[in-house]
């Protein structure tokens, strides 16, 4: 956006085209969602509201205001952070640094556990490492019968899905959120279903990634060791003492690794029944039971 005019006052038609045209210059994509998105944020509107209204002029404080947030994203702050927003199960999720922006990908997950505990009367459900929140969340919404527990080693990451739950359910919810390193916080239950998309990055896939990730996203949620397999490890070694006999164990999967996921858990006396594939036909939850 120009400076030094303070007289001209920018519609937001203008600012959208000029907007759109510096994000693509700097490869942020997508430039016109992106733009949109902010511009909308900015305005506490929604992105219909861009559009009925393209004629109207932004008020300084306005423009500035979005000046800061364009500033920020092609520096590399991920939107959502900028937005503090995150859609998933067709709901908006709270999201903050500190915690992981919730992929939509981890919604085939959600549909797995759904599929298994519906026949339950009152399934006992325990998602490890909840980041957000967004699994837990989406369950109770699906599974309003269903005794929800949510952990995860971050505090932070808890307080963000807390919070998500009272938001999204004001009249309550029945969702236990427990901070702990994996089943730790657990001892002496026993559910029929354990949910978990925790960390699987190995150390070579995330040098790899993208510095919008590795600089705003917390390591913590992404790293598991040389393999990215060090949390499956432990927690399909543990699982048995957490899990009902007839009980599933579900895991989002990175697109390489369920091979040896199946292999962890044929090592420690589950089986595989299923590995599902995401939209893009990539190798994405294993399902096992003992
Ligand atoms: C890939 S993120 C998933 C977050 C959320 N479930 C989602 O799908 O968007 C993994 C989460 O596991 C948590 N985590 C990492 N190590 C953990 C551990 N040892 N015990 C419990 N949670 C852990 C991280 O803090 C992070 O929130």
């Amino acid at each position: 956006m120009p400076t030094n005019e303070p007289e001209r006052l920018w519609t937001i038609l203008e600012i959208l085209q000029w907007t759109i045209s510096f994000f693509k210059e700097k490869e942020i994509e997508p430039a016109r969602l992106t733009a949109e998105v902010l511009l909308a944020h900015t305005l506490k509107k929604d992105r219909l509201h861009l559009y009925v209204n393209h004629d109207e002029p932004l008020t300084p404080a306005e423009r500035e205001a979005f000046k800061a947030l364009i500033r920020l994203r092609v520096q590399g702050t991920p939107t959502q952070y900028l937005t503090e927003r995150q859609e998933f199960w067709s709901m908006e999720f709270a999201v903050a640094p500190g915690v992981l922006i919730p992929r939509p990908e981890t919604e085939h997950l959600v549909e797995a556990a759904i599929e298994r505990a519906k026949p339950l009367e009152q399934p006992a459900i325990a998602d490890i490492g909840t980041g957000s929140g967004v699994i837990a969340i989406s369950l109770h919404k699906e599974l309003p019968h269903a005794a929800i527990s949510a952990s995860d080693i971050s505090e932070a990451a808890l307080n963000i899905a807390r919070r998500n739950a009272e938001t999204l359910f004001p009249n309550g919810h029945r969702i236990a959120f427990v901070q702990g390193d994996l089943f730790a916080p657990f001892a002496g239950q026993c559910f029929d279903l354990i949910v978990s998309n925790p960390p699987y990055i190995s150390t070579e896939e995330y040098a790899g990634l993208s510095r919008e990730i590795r600089e705003h996203e917390p390591p913590t949620a992404l790293l598991a060791g040389a393999e990215g397999l060090d949390v499956y490890r432990r927690l399909i070694a543990d699982a048995a003492n957490y899990v009902r006999p007839s009980g599933w164990l579900l895991f989002e999967i990175g697109n390489t690794q369920a091979e040896a996921v199946t292999r962890l858990c044929q090592e420690n006396g589950w089986t595989v029944e299923q590995v599902i594939k995401d939209y893009a036909g990539l190798n994405r939850v294993v399902a096992a039971r003992r």
